[in-house]
């Protein structure tokens, strides 16, 4: 008898890291990457995030240093959230012309705005004194259609500051809406729309509300964020912002909503973004100080990982040192 060979070989081309590389079918670029930034008003150090080690909120000076190094590794974007000094119940810092965004916005527009994309978060929670994403109700709700006016000014204000792309991150219904409109009612046409279009009510957002200290003051965010267990919410959430003119959308978290992204890249022709948020961060940053994981070689994973799903942009704390590994 004789011996019977395997007909397929499908090893024969991973056996050097030169055939591996010429056949990889997905890549990161460092261009694909954007980085969340922290900018804290009346602050003169910046102060570091307890629960996410590496990120700080920046100071009005280093939130620039940081900008700058993002373009020198490569980094395709910035997306800055802003905390006030002072909250009131319907954020009224976050479309202050002097607001803290609005301030970062003016310094990196002209320090780094033709090298890099200059986005904003665009939200309240951060400004109220209360923590939700909108104004409240008598009786405590968020008021959705009361929001949307706010939405709408603050848009324009990040617009009058500079910003190139904003992110509205509250999902309000009609918000893409409300923003388009005021947005090109005050003449900014070019201003473009990153929907957070698929925002899920996540316990991985924990380490991000120390870090941008929303965290609501009552009650919780699930009755206007997603629940985890729907995709084809997703997909009319996605649907939606598209025809009332988002330009990109995005899926919120990331890796634990994976199948999301890649269900929103194969539906629709928008660039889709991913978000890896700060519980994704805090968790790999976490189990490598324990020395339980290799720190770098799972990023650089994580990362392509949310690529080969089909996200064309991923927004990363890691953003600026994963575009260095990668160069
Ligand atoms: C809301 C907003 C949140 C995040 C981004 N924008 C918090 C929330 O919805 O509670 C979370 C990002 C992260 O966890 O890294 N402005």
């Amino acid at each position: 008898m004789t011996a019977r060979f395997p007909t397929a070989r499908p090893r024969r081309l991973r056996r050097t890291s030169a055939l591996r590389r010429m056949v990889a079918e997905t890549r990161v670029r460092p261009e694909d990457l954007i980085l969340p930034v922290f900018v804290k008003e009346g602050i003169d150090e910046p102060r570091p995030v307890p629960s996410m080690p590496g990120v700080v909120q920046h100071t009005r000076e280093s939130v620039r240093k940081a900008a700058e190094e993002a373009v020198d590794a490569g980094v395709g974007g910035l997306m800055l959230f802003g905390i006030p000094e002072s909250k009131d119940d319907r954020g009224s810092a976050a479309d202050d012309p002097e607001g803290v965004v609005q301030r970062a916005l003016r310094d990196l527009s002209s320090d780094v705005g033709t090298d890099i994309v200059v986005m904003a978060d665009l939200c309240l929670d951060e400004y109220t004194s209360h923590g939700h994403c909108g104004v409240l109700t008598p009786s405590g709700e968020v008021d959705n259609d009361a929001t949307l006016e706010r939405y709408a000014s603050v848009a324009v204000a990040q617009a009058a500051a500079g910003v190139q792309v904003v992110g509205p991150s509250g999902m309000m219904d009609g918000q893409v809406g409300a923003i388009r409109t005021a947005l090109d009612q005050a003449g900014h046409t070019d201003v473009a729309i990153l929907a957070y279009a698929a925002k899920y009510a996540s316990a991985f957002y924990g380490p991000f509300r120390d870090a941008a200290e929303g965290a609501p003051q009552f009650g919780d965010r699930a009755g206007y964020q997603q629940d985890p267990a729907n995709i084809r919410e997703a997909l009319r959430e996605v649907e939606l912002d598209i025809a009332e003119g988002a330009d990109m959308v995005m899926v919120k978290p990331g890796l634990a909503y994976l199948d999301v992204v890649a269900e929103v890249a194969r539906e629709f022709t928008a660039p889709v973004a991913a978000y890896q948020v700060s519980g994704e961060y805090a968790m790999v940053e976490a189990a490598a100080l324990q020395g339980w994981l290799e720190r770098e070689r799972v990023i650089l994973e994580t990362l392509l990982s949310h690529r080969r799903a089909g996200a064309s942009q991923i927004l990363t704390y890691w953003a600026t040192e994963a575009a260095r590994l990668l160069r």
